[in-house]
């Protein structure tokens, strides 16, 4: 292996998690195998729960047991995994723990390097960041950078608090705040296809776009979320970080390098822009949805409140449709929809530009419409972009018909990254352009935080869609009155 891949010593706190079996140890792994990770790495799995190496390490086996066909041995990845029991709260444990990092560097050559990555509940970030300083676990010898998972805080004030908390430990360049969205390889062809091809960007105003949508649609409810996602709702899980930073991507002004603090600092002066909605204008702009029961495969489902750990009388949404105006010279007046929600009838995350309509039509006479042209990045679950123009039909007349181009990833034979694949490799490379900066953390809550507190005085009518649709009726209605309608997901 190379020498520019990258070393550390990746401490995970949350290690026996769902997030690291399911997402964090196949990235690893998958880094692994296509040689973005040199063999001077280890894992540090950090949990309460007393396990020993070996027990750790078959967790790890089975977690990739989907790659059993590859030609790597999966017992010499594990070998780099060691487990480590720990009380966050005892500071005796950090000691111990700085102990085995050291032992651990010297043992694979890491380099000094220490990657903390936070896979666990979210009340622990700061006190655990904050120990990590007094107890000397970042005085080390080469870089030492902190990866935070969601959700970050509940609210602007939460979140503050936790900035303050971890930057008291660690510099803002030295925190990687995750939003896995950012790591999809759609998401981030948004900026390439806007910013490398002649065709988009001296469209992409308000002089060429009617309006762009962004939904992100799931099949699943709750499932076994219910404590967590009750305390949350849409609003918050996805409308807050995933949804507003593909906004952010659409808006943004082209920065002027491909730095992180030049994109960064383009995407913030959007959300900057972003028109604040008071308590009662908060129904011009956005609708909450729950889903009741319904049909999803021809299989009868519960409702969300009957789901497990949801209170019967439970107000919390389950979709959010909602309308942003940005008001900057480039958007302004252009409408920014998105709508996400579980229990709808597909599983997709689509966003479409639609082109305002031409002054006139020829082909009106001939009893032809022109369909406005739509350009679709399609991030999943069918990764490729779509373009829907007009073409001539297939006849003896001219005539107009809609005609589709299309992209399709698949078609590359190249697998895909994984989003957390993409993002752990960024981290580790030292590259935070595709994470969060607690200015874009602050100024999203600030803005969602008014159509919270607006909802919170204000009951729902729960539920109000049925699984296995495309949520409330009001949510075509949000985008009728302004003389458009959602395409089709
Ligand atoms: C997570 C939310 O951030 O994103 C979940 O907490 C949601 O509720 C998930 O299901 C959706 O992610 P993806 O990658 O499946 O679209």
């Amino acid at each position: 292996m190379t020498s520019q891949t990258p070393r550390a010593i990746i401490v995970i706190f949350g290690a026996t998690g769902d997030l690291a079996n399911r997402k964090l140890y196949p990235s690893l792994y998958r880094l692994y195998r296509n040689k973005k990770l040199s063999d001077h790495f280890a894992v540090v799995g950090v949990a309460r729960r007393p396990l020993t190496n070996e027990e750790f390490r078959q967790n790890i086996k089975k977690s990739i047991e989907n790659f059993k066909d590859d030609p790597i041995n999966h017992d010499e990845f594990a070998s780099h995994f060691h487990y480590n029991p720990f009380d966050a709260q005892h500071l005796s444990e950090y000691k111990k723990l700085d102990h085995f990092i050291n032992e651990l560097d010297q043992k694979h050559n890491a380099g000094g390097n220490r990657l903390f990555y936070m896979a666990m509940a979210p009340n622990f970030f700061g006190p655990i960041a904050a120990n990590l300083k007094s107890q000397g676990l970042t005085d080390n010898r080469g870089w030492s950078r902190l990866v935070i998972e969601k959700p970050f805080g509940h609210n602007y004030e939460s979140a503050q608090k936790l900035n303050e908390q971890i930057g008291q430990t660690f510099t803002e360049d030295q925190i990687y705040r995750i939003d896995h969205y950012l790591g999809k390889q759609m998401v981030q062809n948004i900026e390439i296809v806007r910013f490398a091809n002649a065709m988009f960007e001296p469209l992409w105003n308000n002089q060429y776009i009617a309006n762009v949508q962004v939904t992100s649609s799931e099949v699943l409810g709750v499932e076994e979320r219910g404590r967590y996602y009750d305390q949350s709702g849409a609003l918050r899980d996805m409308v807050q970080n995933h949804m507003l930073q593909m906004v952010s991507l659409l808006a943004m002004e082209p920065p002027a390098k491909l730095h992180p603090d030049e994109v960064r600092y383009e995407k913030v002066k959007v959300l900057r822009s972003l028109r604040q909605i008071d308590e009662k204008s908060v129904d011009d702009y956005f609708v909450r949805g729950q889903y009741d029961r319904g049909e999803i495969n021809g299989e009868a489902v519960n409702s969300y409140r009957e789901s497990n750990g949801v209170e019967p009388d439970s107000d919390t949404e389950t979709f959010v449709a909602g309308k942003f105006m940005i008001d900057n010279f480039r958007w302004a007046g252009v409408p920014f929809y998105v709508r996400t929600g579980k229990r709808m009838a597909k599983k997709s995350t689509e966003i479409v530009i639609q082109f305002k309509d031409l002054p006139i039509n020829l082909y009106k006479d001939k009893g032809d419409t022109i369909d406005p042209n739509l350009l679709i990045i399609r991030v999943q679950p069918d990764e490729g972009i779509t373009m829907h123009l007009n073409a001539k039909k297939t006849d003896y007349e001219t005539t107009s018909t809609q005609i589709s181009m299309h992209y399709d990833k698949k078609d590359e034979a190249i697998e895909s990254p994984e989003a957390y694949e993409v993002l752990i490799n960024d981290c580790l490379n030292g590259d935070s352009t595709s994470f969060v900066h607690s200015d874009e953390v602050a100024l999203s809550w600030k803005f969602i935080d008014s159509i919270t507190n607006a909802w919170s005085n204000k009951k729902a009518e729960f539920p109000n869609y049925q699984s296995g649709t495309n949520g409330p009726a009001e949510a075509d209605q949000l985008l009728a009155k302004d003389g458009f309608h959602w395409w089709d997901i």
